[in-house]
């Protein structure tokens, strides 16, 4: 089983993050076993930023394509301890497992915890 949170820690270091001074990585592996990173890549125009989170699952859909399925993620920010934020919460339940069964850990108090995505992210909007 991969340590996705030291990958996600290892990713962070290389975030583009001029502007918030906040280093954030993520780490996944999809349901077919491969294993992608991200970082945040700010920008500029502040809300063209793209979280650590969502640049991960962009590649991996890049790789696998329009099926893949995020079994586990894990996200590190390098400057203080968060969740994911909402909008990651709902990009990862596009492409959760059934029933918001796949695994997200983040750090707190210096641990990782893991949740299910079912409860970080309870009445989820789909179509
Ligand atoms: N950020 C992430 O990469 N993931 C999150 O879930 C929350 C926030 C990034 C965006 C921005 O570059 C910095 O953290 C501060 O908000």
């Amino acid at each position: 089983m991969p340590d996705l949170s030291a990958l996600a820690r290892e990713a962070a270091g290389r975030a583009y993050a001029p502007y918030s001074g906040f280093q954030v990585g993520a780490a996944l592996l999809t349901a077919q076993g491969g294993l992608f990173t991200g970082c945040n890549v700010e920008n500029a125009s502040y809300g063209l930023t793209v979280c650590a989170e969502r640049a991960a699952i962009c590649q991996a859909v890049a790789a696998e394509g329009a099926g893949m399925k995020v079994a586990r993620l894990a996200v590190v920010c390098l400057q203080r301890e968060f969740p994911p934020c909402g909008a990651c919460r709902q990009v990862i339940a596009e492409f959760s497992l059934p029933l918001g069964s796949t695994e997200v850990t983040l750090i707190q108090n210096g641990q990782p915890v893991t949740l299910r995505l079912a409860d970080l992210l309870p009445h989820s909007f789909s179509l």
